[in-house]
C-alpha cells in the first residue's frame, strides 16, 4: 500500500479500460473544434493523429502509464503532448471538462457492453433452444416445491429459461436508451461558452440526440445502474439455472451429465464430479447483487452537479459486465456440452404419482364426477397406493373401484403421454403446443424455424 495520500484518487489503473472510448470522444471533439473554426483545421487534424498514434500505442503496450496523472484523460492528454507538442495539444480541452468527458466515455462503453451482453444472452438462448429442438418429445417430471408435480416436456422446461432471457434483452436494450445522448457541450456543469456544435459531436459519435440539460448531463449515471440491475436479474435467471443443473446432475437426480469441462474433481474424494461452474455462477449472482446495492448508494443524497463520488461508478459496474458476460458464455458452453440422460428422465416421468391430478380430471371429464368428490378419490387412492408401496398406476381395476365405483378399464389410458397431450392450451405443455412455442422462440432469435 502506497503511503501517498494522493493515490487514493488514482483511478488510472481500472479506467485505462476506457481508452478507446475516451480517444474516440476525444477525437470527435477535436474535429468539432475544427469545423466550428474554435481550433483551426490543421490543429485539429494534428491532433486527430496524435491521437489516434496514442491508441496504437495503448494497444501494441507501449504506452507509457503514468499513475501520477490519476485517470485516462489525463494520461492519453499529457502524452498528446509529447507526441504533437504542447502548443497544439493544449487545444484539445478547449469547450470541455473532464465532467462531460467521463460521461461520454461512460455511455459510449455502456452501449458497446449492452451489445456484447445481448449477443451472448442470444448466444445461451440458442443453445437451449437447440438442446430443446433434439429431444422434442422427451417428457420429464415438473416439480412445485422440488416435488413431483405433473409430466412435461423436457423442451418446455427450457422454454422457460429461454422466455426469462427474453425479458433481459428487453431490459438491456433498455439501458442502451438511458446512454444514447450526447453530453458533451455541458461542461464542467452549466454548458460552455463556444460556439460548439453538439449535433455534429452525436452524429459523429453515433448517439441519437443530445442531453437536455447540462448539469443532469454530467451527473447522471441512471444508465449504469440500468445495466446493473437488468445484469442482477439476469444473474439471477441464471443462478436459477444453475441450481437446477446442480440437482439435475447429482447421484439422486441423476437426470443429465455435465461435460468433463464443466465438474471439477475432489481433492480427497476420487469419486467425486462437482459441478463447480454452474455452483461458482449461482455464487458470483452475490456480487451482482452487491454492485447494484453499491452504486444506487453512491448516487444515493449526492447534490447536483458533478461530486467525485460518480468516479465509484466504474469497478463495479467492469466486474459485474466481466462476471455476467463470463457466467453466460458458460452456460452456453455447459448447455451446449451436458448430456441428457433421457432414459431417468422418462422412468421419473412415468412414475404414477405425478398422474394424481390426471386420474382426478379423468373421472371428472369422462365419468362426470365432480371436481372435489375426484380429488378426494385419488387422495385416497395415493395414500393406499403408497402403504402397499406400490405405484399408483400399476393397482388392479378391483382396487380403483373399490375406491370409486366410477372407474373403469380406460383408467389405463392414463399415462404420461396422455397427462402432457391433455394440456392443450397455448403456452402450456402439450407437444404441439411446445413444438408451436420452439418455432416462435426460433423466429425471436432471429432464425428461421424449420417447417
Ligand atoms: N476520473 C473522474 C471520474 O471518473 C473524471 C474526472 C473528474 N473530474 C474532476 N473534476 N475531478 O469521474
Amino acid at each position: 500500500m502506497s503511503t501517498d495520500p494522493s493515490s487514493y484518487t488514482v483511478s488510472i489503473q481500472y479506467d485505462r479500460r476506457l481508452y478507446r472510448q475516451d480517444i474516440a470522444g476525444s477525437i470527435a471533439h477535436a474535429r468539432m473544434l475544427g469545423k466550428q473554426g474554435i481550433i483551426t483545421e490543421g490543429e485539429a487534424l494534428n491532433i486527430v493523429e496524435g491521437l489516434e498514434q496514442i491508441r496504437t500505442e495503448i494497444e501494441e503496450g507501449s504506452f507509457p502509464w503514468r499513475p501520477e496523472l490519476e485517470d485516462i484523460h489525463m494520461n492519453v492528454e499529457r502524452r498528446l503532448h509529447e507526441v504533437i507538442g504542447t502548443e497544439t495539444a493544449g487545444k484539445l480541452h478547449t469547450a470541455r471538462s473532464r465532467n462531460d468527458q467521463i460521461s461520454v466515455d461512460m455511455r459510449l462503453y455502456l452501449r458497446e457492453v449492452v451489445g456484447e451482453t445481448v449477443g451472448k444472452v442470444r448466444g445461451l438462448q440458442g443453445a437451449l433452444l437447440e438442446l430443446a429442438e433434439s429431444n422434442p418429445e422427451l417428457i420429464i417430471p415438473g416439480y412445485t416445491h422440488v416435488q413431483r408435480a405433473q409430466p412435461v416436456l423436457f423442451a418446455h422446461h427450457l422454454l422457460a429459461y429461454f422466455h426469462m432471457l427474453q425479458r433481459d434483452i428487453r431490459r438491456f436494450e433498455y439501458c442502451h436508451e438511458g446512454a444514447d445522448a450526447l453530453p458533451l457541450g455541458s461542461g464542467a456543469l452549466a454548458g460552455v461558452p463556444y460556439p460548439v456544435d453538439r449535433q455534429f459531436l452525436a452524429t459523429e459519435l453515433g448517439f441519437s440526440k443530445t442531453t437536455s440539460n447540462s448539469m443532469d448531463a454530467v451527473s447522471d449515471r441512471d444508465f449504469v445502474v440500468e445495466y446493473h440491475s437488468a445484469a442482477a436479474m439476469c444473474m439471477m435467471h441464471l443462478s436459477r439455472l444453475a441450481e437446477e443443473l446442480v440437482l439435475w446432475s447429482s447421484q439422486e437426480f441423476g437426470y443429465v451429465t455435465l461435460s468433463e469441462e464443466y465438474v471439477t474433481g475432489s481433492s480427497i474424494m476420487p469419486q467425486k464430479r462437482n459441478p463447480d461452474y454452474a455452483e461458482l455462477a449461482r455464487g458470483k449472482t452475490g456480487r451482482v447483487y452487491g454492485h447494484l446495492m453499491a452504486i444506487l448508494t453512491v448516487l444515493k443524497g449526492l447534490p447536483l452537479a458533478y461530486n467525485r463520488d460518480l468516479q465509484e461508478d466504474k469497478e463495479g459496474l467492469f466486474d459485474t459486465v466481466d462476471t455476467l458476460l463470463a457466467t453466460l458464455e458458460v452456460f452456453r458452453g455447459m448447455i451446449n456440452t451436458m448430456q441428457v440422460n433421457a432414459e431417468s428422465l422418462s422412468k421419473a416421468a412415468a412414475q404414477g404419482q405425478m398422474l394424481a391430478t390426471d386420474l382426478a380430471d379423468y373421472l371428472v371429464t369422462r365419468k362426470g364426477v365432480p371436481f372435489r368428490e375426484a380429488h378426494g378419490v385419488v387422495a385416497r387412492l395415493s395414500s393406499y397406493a403408497i402403504s402397499r408401496n406400490v405405484d399408483l398406476m400399476d393397482l388392479t381395476l378391483e382396487e380403483y373401484q373399490k375406491h370409486s365405483p366410477a372407474f373403469d378399464e380406460e383408467v389405463f389410458s392414463v399415462t404420461a403421454e396422455s397427462s402432457v397431450a391433455a394440456r392443450d392450451v397455448q403456452g402450456g405443455t402439450a407437444p404441439q403446443q411446445v413444438s408451436r412455442a420452439l418455432l416462435e422462440a426460433r423466429k425471436l432469435l432471429g432464425q428461421a424455424g424449420e417447417e
